[in-house]
């Protein structure tokens, strides 16, 4: 999954053991480790009081597992008596381990820190074959647009706010529609540098298949509504961003975003912007890369009854 992380991971001495099964019978076990930080400890700045941290076994299941264990792990805490006031839940787990990300979110864990690395030789290699070429889409193209925008949908469902609704492509397929049609550029201009005006789509084709997609379009912050969120001016829009699996960590989402900063700075858009999930292993590191930082963020409980 990740060649960064260590051969094994200790489990700690003593826990409570917590057991569940999988819908087909499979056990999954963890063991919940109970500590208390005296007052006036160093980690009492950073930890909660009393801290239940779970080390979850999860086999070959990490998103049906983790989330049997933490319908166990809740029932647990009920017998333990952990308190309501000063405490907290804790599990560690690969960023990369986008399935139990799932379950981790469902049941209301929220990501606050991360353990992130800088290696000094790159762990992966990016530069980018010669076979890969980059085109701007065109209405003929849509079948690929939106194959590549629900690859995107499925994976950002895995970690964050997206829903992959049963109708979801024909939503999708109506919208990229109207992008890949859009006659015009920002401000009904067309471009006097001969680029094609509309909505901004790219393609990357490798051997002629698409592998990746960037769907941009463009807002006037006076007049629309992200707008309201942005200084005045033209600001280029990155909708979606989405490599084939395959195909990621190659060097090909930086090149797509590359021609699309190009694009948005000849248009004379005074910056883009995009929406991200911190919570996804994949994108932010991508984005601050490429020069993006946070200016919003959108805090959410879900569902709205779990507010206390
Ligand atoms: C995010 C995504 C579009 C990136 O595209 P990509 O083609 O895989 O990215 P690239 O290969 O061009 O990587 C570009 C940079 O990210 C870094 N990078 C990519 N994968 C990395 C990894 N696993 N670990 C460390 N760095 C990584 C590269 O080192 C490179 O940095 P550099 O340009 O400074 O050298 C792709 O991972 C994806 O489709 N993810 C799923 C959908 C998604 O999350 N979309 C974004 C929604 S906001």
């Amino acid at each position: 999954m990740d060649p960064a992380l260590p051969e094994a991971y200790p489990l700690p001495r003593g826990g409570e053991p917590v057991m569940a099964r999988l819908r087909g019978g499979e056990p999954v076990a963890g063991l919940t480790a109970h500590t208390t930080q005296p007052p006036g400890s160093l980690a009492s700045l950073w930890s909660t009081t009393e801290t239940y941290e779970l080390f979850p076994l999860l086999g070959d299941a990490p998103g049906e597992g983790m989330d049997a264990l933490l319908h166990a792990l809740r029932r647990q805490l009920g017998e333990l008596g952990a308190p309501e006031h000063d405490s907290s839940c804790l599990v560690t787990w690969p960023s990369g381990d986008v399935a139990a990300t799932r379950a981790l979110l469902d049941h209301g864990f929220v990501p606050l820190s991360c353990l992130a690395i800088r290696t000094p030789v790159a762990t992966v290699d990016t530069k980018l074959s010669g076979t890969v070429k980059m085109r701007r889409a065109e209405p003929a193209d849509v079948d690929s647009v939106v194959e590549l925008a629900m690859a995107e949908l499925e994976y950002a469902a895995l970690v964050g706010a997206s829903v992959p609704r049963s109708g979801a492509a024909g939503l999708k397929r109506d919208a990229v529609s109207v992008r890949l049609r859009a006659k015009s550029g920002p401000r009904g201009i067309r471009r006097a540098d001969g680029a094609p005006s509309g909505d901004p789509v790219w393609l990357a084709e490798r051997d002629g298949n698409p592998v990746g997609l960037a769907e941009c379009g463009w807002v006037d912050a006076d007049n629309q509504h992200s707008g309201h969120r942005l200084g005045n001016g033209l600001w280029g829009y990155v909708n979606c961003l989405s490599v084939r699996e395959e195909e990621r960590g190659t060097g090909i989402g930086r090149e797509l975003m590359s021609l699309v900063h190009d694009d948005f700075a000849a248009a004379g858009a005074v910056g883009s912007y995009l929406y991200y999930n911190p919570a996804n292993p994949l994108s932010p590191v991508f984005w601050h890369r490429r020069g993006y930082r946070p200016l919003w963020t959108l805090w959410e409980i879900r569902p709205a009854t779990a507010l206390r």
